[in-house]
């Protein structure tokens, strides 16, 4: 939309990026509404670029990717949630190809792996993620190369800078799932990435009222790939939500500073704390990734995660008396997550943390249960989300 102002913003732009979020994404020609409203169509008018908007899209959608996109500095494509647009990457491989994932990831998208490599579409390596050497390794074999730094739920920072610049094999695909960084933050596609991701529901929305994701890419050919695969599986955003996801982002960079700010406090009170056995937060010098976190990070996060100490039912007596939502599900944007109550898990899906235990990102490791889950992990286990804002 040649109306609206496209130019993303970076580093060196003399205008804060607290200015260019609020005035990105607007239809500039005279007697427009300030914001792109919602326009829950499903067919427009035969004779103009539009005509069904599972295909072509809505002037939301559209707001929100020039937004998302200049943030992260490439060509963005949004969809129903963050997951879909992970599922929308996966579905650019080819049967038969070998798959990188970190240890300690979303288990989402572990699950997602997971059931494509039991359907025989593709074999996983799971790396963990400080072994940048295997990384670098990977990047010459495999044909995707998942990275989600921080990780979830674990916060472990990978040596992204190195891996994104190691030679890759032709035609892979190495992407960073952004979520936890959020792109002020971090840039994955600066630093050499192909493919950066959002879960919109988390912080660039910010008030926990919608599902959506954001894929951002710089080559124009993954752009339409990734497009068309949106518009064939139906992984389109909702109207509404993509309405409420740009009311959202306009304020990412103010509650983002406040969060981050309030998360230091937090995680260091925590680190102090006798009931806390430990607490794990990129911006502590106690985190096993803490060096690649100050090097790369313009800012730590927002979510700290810790183990309760004490039996099972004094920590989750605790847990309950501190969590203000708490949630049985994997860190959303919120306050309080804890997993006293039991988590997602899929079939297959290794235990995220497991395997990070043995090297000492988790204080201790418990037996795993036949869901692959690691009850210590369920019993004592907090992720604190220090967003402010829902
Ligand atoms: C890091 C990360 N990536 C992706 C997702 C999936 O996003 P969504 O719930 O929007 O599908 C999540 C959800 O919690 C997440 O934490």
């Amino acid at each position: 939309m040649t109306s609206r102002d496209t130019t993303g913003h970076s580093a060196g732009d003399p205008g804060s990026v607290e200015s260019w979020l609020v005035s990105a994404g607007r239809d500039r020609r005279p007697g427009s509404p300030l914001n792109v409203p919602p326009c829950p169509a499903s067919n427009f008018v035969l004779g103009e670029r539009r005509a069904y908007s599972r295909d072509d899209g809505t002037p939301g959608w559209e707001a929100l990717e020039e937004i998302v996109g200049g943030l992260e500095g490439g060509s963005s494509v949004s969809f129903a949630s963050g997951m879909a647009g992970i599922a929308a990457i996966f579905d650019q491989l080819p049967i038969g190809s070998v798959v990188a994932l970190p240890d300690d990831c979303y288990q989402g998208v572990a699950g997602l792996a997971a059931a494509g490599q039991a359907r025989g579409r593709w074999t996983v390596h799971r790396i963990d993620v400080a072994d940048t050497a295997r990384w670098i390794d990977m990047c010459g074999v495999a044909d995707l190369i998942w990275l989600e730094s921080p990780s979830n739920p674990l916060l472990a920072v990978a040596d992204l800078d190195v891996i994104c610049a190691a030679p890759r094999k032709p035609g892979a695909i190495l992407g960073v799932d952004n979520t936890f960084a959020t792109p002020l933050n971090q840039r994955p596609l600066v630093l050499g990435a192909d493919v950066a991701v959002q879960s919109v529901t988390k912080f660039i929305g910010g008030h926990s009222d919608l599902l959506g994701g954001v894929v951002t890419v710089r080559d124009a050919n993954l752009l339409a790939s990734l497009r068309q695969s949106r518009e064939l599986a139906g992984a389109t955003p909702g109207s509404l939500e993509t309405f409420l996801a740009v009311r959202g982002v306009r304020t990412l960079a103010v509650r983002l500073e406040r969060a981050q700010n309030n998360a230091m406090t937090l995680a260091e009170r925590l680190a102090r704390h006798p009931n806390v056995a430990l607490t794990r937060y990129p911006g502590l010098a106690s985190h096993p990734t803490h060096e690649a976190a100050r090097r790369q990070l313009k800012g730590f996060g927002t979510i700290i995660s810790f183990d309760v100490r004490g039996d099972a039912p004094g920590r989750r007596r605790r847990v309950r008396r501190t969590a203000t939502y708490p949630t049985r599900h994997q860190p959303r944007c919120g306050r309080v997550h804890h997993r006293t109550a039991g988590q997602h898990s899929w079939a297959g899906a290794p235990a995220s943390g497991a395997a990070a235990a043995e090297r000492g990102y988790r204080g201790r490791r418990g037996p795993l249960d036949r869901s692959g889950s690691c009850a210590a992990q369920r019993a004592g286990s907090v992720v604190l989300d220090a967003q402010p804002w829902d």
